[in-house]
């Protein structure tokens, strides 16, 4: 009898250790799944509200010039179908942002299948959209980056448009686990583009600049593996998440609810670096009431040339110096607009001027270098590289550069 009674009480501490066990287990992955799901979502939100008022704003002001300020091959003058492919790409990831994020809320889902459903169909158009104008706007136009990134991202074109199809696919056929888990997958190569814009600016946080890659052409080892973790992590991980929930495995759901959250943890820390070093910038720039005096001076390059356009900057400055947005990122851009266009002796004048007003700042001489460098005068590039140093010691572009330029 006492043997007995000791068998059955050993039996429910055995059950009741393990139900304990398995209650934590699953209260860790539910609390880490949500803690993950909200880091994200406040970086999903807080890039589609930038995209949508950074190059929103400029487009409606007719401020175009502006979208290269956040993009290498933004605004091209002349170029229609480049600056279309480049529009379709920026509405496209607004809307992709945020119908996505309606579909996965169940309430929607649950008492809206009517709305689901359009959107649902929203969503997959814009897959198509966005995946087909980057596309365009990486081989046809041209950006930076090597080989291999651009393999990178061909390849997350072809998931995009694959896993929207499989997820259409099984959504008519009215199988709706199979659907769920294609929608899930699609949502996570959608959301490459918030993964990698943060792992690029956590390694820019944890390295104090560029580490594995060259900052001007944006080639290096670190991008290449970039291009290719920004969704094959997410997709590893999500599969090994679906496959943890489906199983009551104590250990497997700790273990995943501990990697959530440390995932979260990182996802966090790069969406703050780039919110601070580029989002938050952007979305002030948005609201500047002043009038870019980059645009104005390229139009009346344009008209006029290069002489009219240096006096009007002086007279503007003196008569009306709140009126224009003075900034050096102003004239930088300009210069570089102007670079893009072989203009070097007008660039070479703008970078001139953006010297003058920022004389202690590294980086207008850096720009004046490469402008002189492109234009064939070696001893000014020389010269201008070599202040820029002096001034920001740590400039590796002048380093190399100089080295270029010195190389008989
Ligand atoms: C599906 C999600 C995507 C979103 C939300 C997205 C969003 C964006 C945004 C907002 C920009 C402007 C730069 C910035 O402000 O950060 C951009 C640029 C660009 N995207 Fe995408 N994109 C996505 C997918 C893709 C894909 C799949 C490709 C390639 C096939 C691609 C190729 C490009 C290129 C080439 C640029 C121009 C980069 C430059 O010249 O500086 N994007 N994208």
């Amino acid at each position: 009898m006492g043997a007995q009674v000791q068998a059955t009480f050993r039996a429910t501490e055995a059950w009741q250790k393990q139900y304990s066990w398995e209650a934590f287990a699953g209260t860790a992955l539910k609390a880490a799944t949500r803690f993950w799901f909200l880091v994200f979502l406040t970086g999903q939100l807080l890039f589609a509200f930038t995209v949508a008022t950074f190059y929103g704003r400029a487009a409606v002001r007719g401020d175009f010039e502006a979208w290269n300020k956040s993009m290498t091959h933004g605004y091209r003058a002349g170029d229609t179908a480049g600056n279309l492919a480049v529009a379709i790409h920026l509405i496209s990831a607004v809307i992709i942002i945020l119908a996505g994020t309606i579909q996965l809320i169940p309430q929607v889902r649950n008492r809206a299948p009517f709305f689901h459903r359009w959107n649902g169909r929203l969503y997959f158009v814009t897959a198509f959209t966005i995946s087909l104008a980057g596309l365009y706007m990486m081989w046809v136009r041209g950006t930076v980056g090597d080989l291999s990134q651009h393999l990178g991202n061909t390849i997350l074109a072809a998931l995009i448009m694959l896993f929207a199809i499989m997820a259409l696919r099984y959504a008519m056929a009215r199988d709706f686990k199979t659907h769920r888990r294609w929608a899930l997958r699609l949502y996570f190569v959608v959301s490459a583009s918030l993964f990698i814009r943060a792992g690029i600016f956590l390694s820019l946080f944890l390295n104090r600049g560029p580490f594995g890659f060259d900052p001007a052409t944006f080639q290096g080892p670190f991008m290449t593996f970039i291009s290719f973790a920004q969704y094959l992590v997410p997709l590893a991980v999500l599969e090994i998440y679906l496959r943890v929930r489906e199983r009551s495995n104590a250990p497997a759901r700790i273990a995943m609810a501990a990697s959530l959250f440390i995932l979260a943890v990182a996802l966090g820390a790069g969406i703050f670096a780039v919110a601070m070093a580029k989002w938050l910038p952007s979305i002030q720039a948005a609201y500047d009431p002043r009038t870019s005096i980059a645009q104005t001076l390229s139009a009346t390059i344009a008209s006029s040339g290069i002489d009219l356009a240096v006096r009007q900057y002086h007279d503007f400055k003196a008569t009306a110096p709140a009126t224009y947005n003075f900034d050096e990122d102003q004239l930088n851009s300009l210069g570089y607009q102007l670079l893009r266009v072989h203009q070097f002796k007008e660039a070479v004048r703008i970078f001139q001027l953006n010297v003058e007003a920022y004389p202690q700042s590294s980086n207008p001489y850096d720009s004046l270098g490469e402008a002189y460098m492109n234009g064939g005068d070696k001893p000014q590039a020389i010269a201008n590289y070599q202040k820029s140093l002096e001034l920001n010691p740590k400039n590796g572009n002048a380093v190399k550069m100089l080295r270029k330029l010195k190389t008989p």
